[in-house]
C-alpha cells in the first residue's frame, strides 16, 4: 500500500506483518542503540491540526530513531492562519519533495482527501471521528504481547464510542482479528449505525465487563459532541467510570487499555490507572513508537519500490 488511511483497508495479513515488525522495533528501543538507518536520505513531515502528545511525540521520534529528516510544522503558527486551505498547505509541501506526511486534522475523511493531491506516503495521525490506525495497531500490539495471540478474547471498549476514532479503528482491527467486541457505554454515547460491525452492545458495565481479557477504557470527547448530550462528569464516573468494583466483573488477569489523554475520576478511577498487576497504559505509549517505525519502514520499502519502476522524471 502507498498510504496508511485506516484499518478499513488493511488485511489481517498485513496488520500481522505490521505487528511482527513493529516486535522487533521494541527490541531496538530497549537496546542501548536505538538506532537504524532504514529511513535516511528520507523527508519526514509532520502536520497536526489538532492538539496531540503521544502520537506527535512518538512519530517524530519514531521517524529520528529510523534516520529520516524530521519537520514538525507547527500548523498554529502557518499560513492557514492567514486562510490557505489544507489542499494547497499539503501541494505546498509536496512540492519540497517529503517522502512521508504524517497528518492529524479533525475532520473526518480530510486525510484521505489530502492523499490524492500528494506524491508521498501519507499516513493518518487520526482525523474526526473516522480512524486513528496507528493507535488501533499500537494497542493489538500490546494486547498481543500480554495476551500472547490476537484471536478470540473478549474485549470491551468502554465510554464515548460515537466520537471516538480510537473505538472505530480498534473494532474494525479487533473483529478483523475475530475477537469478540463488546461496546459499553450510555446509548447517547453509541454511533447510529453500530450494526454493520457485527460487535455486542452493553449499557451497563457489569454486564458488559462481564469474564472480559480486556478492558479499554475511552474519555468523554466532547471537543466532537457538537452541543448534544454532555453527561455531569459525577454520574457519568458513577455509572461508566471504570473502578475496582467494576472491574471486578472482568475475567481477573483482564488488562485495563487506554489510548489517552485520561481523564482521572471521570471515565476511570486514578488507582486503577496505575495498577502496575492491571494498567498497561504506559506500555501502550512504548509500543506507539515501536508500531509507528514498522508503519514508516513498510511503506518507505513500497514507496522505494513504486519509485524504482517510475522513469526519474515523474518524482
Ligand atoms: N492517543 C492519542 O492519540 O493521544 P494524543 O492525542 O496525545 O496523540
Amino acid at each position: 500500500q502507498r498510504h496508511l488511511l485506516g484499518i478499513e483497508q488493511l488485511r489481517p495479513e498485513e496488520i500481522k506483518t505490521v505487528l511482527d515488525l513493529a516486535d522487533s522495533y521494541v527490541d531496538l528501543n530497549r537496546s542501548t542503540q536505538k538506532r537504524s538507518d532504514v529511513l535516511a536520505g528520507l523527508t519526514q513531515i509532520n502536520m497536526f491540526f489538532e492538539n496531540s502528545t503521544r502520537t506527535q511525540a512518538s512519530f517524530e521520534i519514531a521517524g529520528k530513531r529510523l534516520g529520516a529528516d524530521v519537520m514538525n510544522m507547527a500548523m498554529q503558527a502557518s499560513s492557514i492562519k492567514k486562510g490557505e486551505t489544507l489542499i494547497d498547505t499539503a501541494l505546498t509541501l509536496n512540492a519540497m519533495h517529503p517522502d512521508l506526511l504524517v497528518v492529524r486534522h479533525p475532520h473526518s475523511g480530510a486525510v484521505n482527501l489530502l492523499a490524492e493531491k500528494v506524491n508521498c506516503a501519507v499516513l493518518n495521525a487520526g482525523d474526526g471521528k473516522h480512524e486513528h490506525p496507528t493507535q488501533a495497531l499500537l494497542d493489538a500490539l500490546t494486547i498481543r504481547r500480554e495476551k500472547g495471540r490476537l484471536h478470540r478474547l473478549t474485549i470491551a471498549i468502554c465510554g464515548d464510542i460515537a466520537h471516538s476514532r480510537v473505538a472505530r479503528s480498534n473494532l474494525i482491527l479487533l473483529g478483523k482479528m475475530e475477537n469478540r467486541v463488546r461496546l459499553v457505554g450510555p446509548p447517547t454515547l453509541m454511533p447510529s449505525q453500530i450494526d454493520q460491525f457485527g460487535v455486542e452492545v452493553y449499557g451497563d458495565m457489569e454486564e458488559g465487563l462481564r469474564d472480559a481479557d480486556v478492558v479499554m477504557m475511552l474519555r468523554l470527547q466532547r471537543e466532537r459532541m457538537d452541543g448534544g448530550f454532555i453527561p455531569s462528569e459525577r454520574e457519568y464516573y458513577h455509572r461508566f467510570g471504570l473502578d475496582a468494583e467494576k472491574l471486578a466483573h472482568a475475567r481477573p488477569d483482564a488488562i485495563v487499555m487506554h489510548p489517552g489523554p485520561m481523564n482521572r475520576g471521570v471515565e476511570i478511577d486514578g488507582t486503577i490507572a496505575d495498577d502496575i498487576n492491571r494498567s498497561v497504559i504506559q506500555e501502550q505509549v512504548e509500543m506507539g513508537v515501536a508500531v509507528r517505525m514498522a508503519a514508516m519502514d513498510l511503506l518507505a520499502r513500497n514507496l522505494r519500490a513504486e519509485r524504482a519502476a517510475q522513469p526519474e522524471d515523474v518524482y
